[in-house]
Order: structure tokens, then C-alpha cells, then sequence
């Protein structure tokens, strides 16, 4: 595995790449890589000739208040499983090659970007879909893999690639959770103690909507209002929100019929940790 950190070099190697007719696969990250990762890696060296990986901790998609300064970061370890999946090459750019003095330029994609994470963490998903059509830019692939577990960051890289003409196939993939049904994060590291179990109320909320839905309840302001009781009786929680919305649009929906997405932020303490499950009636 190459491992690189300019502009210049990706380009060097793609360029050689292409002309030897291979197609490439990308997966971009912001590193402390788990199985969720790992998932799309492999995902990607199956349809792929060669795979790119980026490990980049983007400044521009968190909060002034947010964990920038204290997201887990552990490049050698990263390293060394990026080499066990057979990646080709890694780019580990530094802030200022991505975001060199004089930088002004933002991708905002609209009206998706209004509900669920986009209002409660105002720029976040400016940030995103500047940083990914930017690796997109210099990477150049063929395909791009995406986790489902940032369900509405896939649904903004799809339409920004659809809106802006980038050839890129975007491939959305399930959703890897640990034994005990919790969604893999890299952000799971900051929970400690009980918080641990506290978190598993967000997975385990989805049976609930199931038993509601064999009740043939449809209104879904009966079922947002018992997972919220019901993740608010675990200590340390605290809801940002939960939603019932439509999966294509991700407006709110008024009545049940047909396909719809659960979607839930929750803080667990200081941990901010998300969720989603697509349910079909
Ligand atoms: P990061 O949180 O590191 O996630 C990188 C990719 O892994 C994303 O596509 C994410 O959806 C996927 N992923 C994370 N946990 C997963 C899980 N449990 N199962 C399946 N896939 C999972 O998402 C980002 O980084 C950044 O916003 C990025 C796209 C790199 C732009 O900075």
C-alpha cells in the first residue's frame, strides 16, 4: 500500500492507473477505522481493480462546538488494517492541502440538508459535500462507497454527484452494528461505563415501531412519542431528535403508508451517536 499526502502524488498514481485501463474505488474517512469502515473497503476491492482510501478529519463539517480537537485518531493502526484489506493506496492529506490559504470556495447542496443532522449542526453538511467533491476531484474514481449509517450524508453526496455531473457511481451500504445491535462509530470509543448500555436504547427502539406497526398504528407521532419516552427512561440520554420522514425527501411524514426512514440523533452524556432504520409496511 502507497501511502500519500498531496494532491500531486494521488494525481501521479491515478494517471498511471487509468492508462493501464483499471478502474478505481474510492472510500473516503475520517480514520479510527472500525469494521463499518472496513465494510465498504472490501465492498470496493470487489468491484474495483484498485482502491483509494482516504483518512481525513475534516475541520469544515463540525461545530464550533463540537469534537473536532478530541476525534479518536490513530494513523498506525489504521495503517495496518488498510494493509490487511489489500488497499492500493491511502491519501492522508493535512489540513492545509486540503484547505490552503486563501480558500473560498463551498459546495452547498439544498433543501435536504434542512432536516434531521442538517438543522441541528448548521454547516456540517456544507463541509461534507465541499471536502467529498473536492477527494472526488482528485481521486477521480469510478465508484465511491458510502455507509447508510450517515443515511442523509449518502443522500447529499448522491445528489450533489447527480447535480454537478461527477461520473461517479455512489454505492450506499447496510448499516455494520456490534454484537449487541449498536452502530459501529469510531465515536463509540468515548463511552464509558453504563453509557454503553444507555446507547443501545437507539437500535432498540426499532422494535418498538415494529410492535406499533403490527398494532397497525399509522400515525407516526404515536410512535416518535413512545421512543422518545422510551430512550429518555435510560440515563445520560438526551434527544437531538426523532423523526419519521419520507426516505427520498426526508420531509416528516403525517400518516404511514409504504416505505418510511426512522432516523435518531441522541447524545449519550457529552457523545453524540446516530441511527436509522428503513421500514416498509
Ligand atoms: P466517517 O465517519 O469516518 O465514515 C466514513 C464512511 O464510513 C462513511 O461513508 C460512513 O457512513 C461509513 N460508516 C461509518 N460507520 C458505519 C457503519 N457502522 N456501517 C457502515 N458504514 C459506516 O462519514 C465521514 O467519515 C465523513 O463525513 C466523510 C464522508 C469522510 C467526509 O469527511
Amino acid at each position: 500500500m502507497k501511502i500519500v499526502s498531496t494532491v500531486e502524488e494521488v494525481r501521479n498514481i491515478i494517471k498511471v492507473v487509468k492508462k493501464e485501463g483499471k478502474s478505481v474505488g474510492f472510500v473516503p474517512t475520517m480514520g479510527y477505522l472500525h469494521d463499518g469502515h472496513l465494510s465498504l473497503v472490501d465492498k470496493a476491492n470487489d468491484e474495483n481493480d484498485f482502491v483509494v482510501v482516504s483518512i481525513f478529519v475534516n475541520p469544515t463539517q463540525f461545530g464550533p462546538n463540537e469534537d473536532l480537537d478530541r476525534y479518536p485518531r490513530d494513523l498506525k493502526r489504521d495503517e495496518s488494517l488498510l494493509i490487511d484489506r489489500d488497499v492500493d493506496l491511502l491519501f492522508y492529506p493535512d489540513v492545509k492541502t486540503m484547505y490552503p490559504e486563501g480558500f473560498k470556495t463551498y459546495v452547498n447542496v439544498e433543501d435536504i440538508t434542512e432536516p434531521l443532522c442538517g438543522g441541528k449542526r448548521p454547516g456540517h453538511f456544507r463541509g461534507v459535500a465541499t471536502v467529498v467533491c473536492k477527494l472526488f476531484n482528485i481521486v477521480m474514481p469510478d465508484k465511491a462507497y458510502f455507509g447508510l449509517k450517515d443515511y442523509q450524508q449518502y443522500l447529499v453526496i448522491k445528489t450533489m454527484a447527480k447535480d454537478l455531473n461527477f461520473d461517479i457511481d455512489i454505492i450506499g451500504m447496510p448499516i455494520v452494528r456490534e454484537a449487541d445491535g449498536l452502530a459501529m462509530s469510531s465515536r463509540n470509543v468515548y463511552l464509558k461505563g453504563d453509557e454503553r448500555e444507555s446507547a443501545l436504547s437507539l437500535n432498540r427502539s426499532f422494535a418498538i415501531v415494529e410492535e406499533y406497526l403490527k398494532k397497525r398504528v399509522r400515525d407516526p407521532y404515536i410512535i416518535v412519542d413512545a421512543i422518545e419516552k422510551f430512550i429518555s427512561s435510560h440515563p445520560y440520554t438526551k434527544i437531538d431528535y426523532v423523526e419519521i420522514v419520507d426516505k427520498d425527501s426526508l420531509k416528516r411524514i403525517n400518516k404511514i403508508d409504504g416505505s418510511f426512514l426512522l432516523a435518531l440523533a441522541v447524545f449519550v452524556n457529552k457523545t453524540r451517536l446516530i441511527d436509522n432504520k428503513i421500514f416498509e409496511v
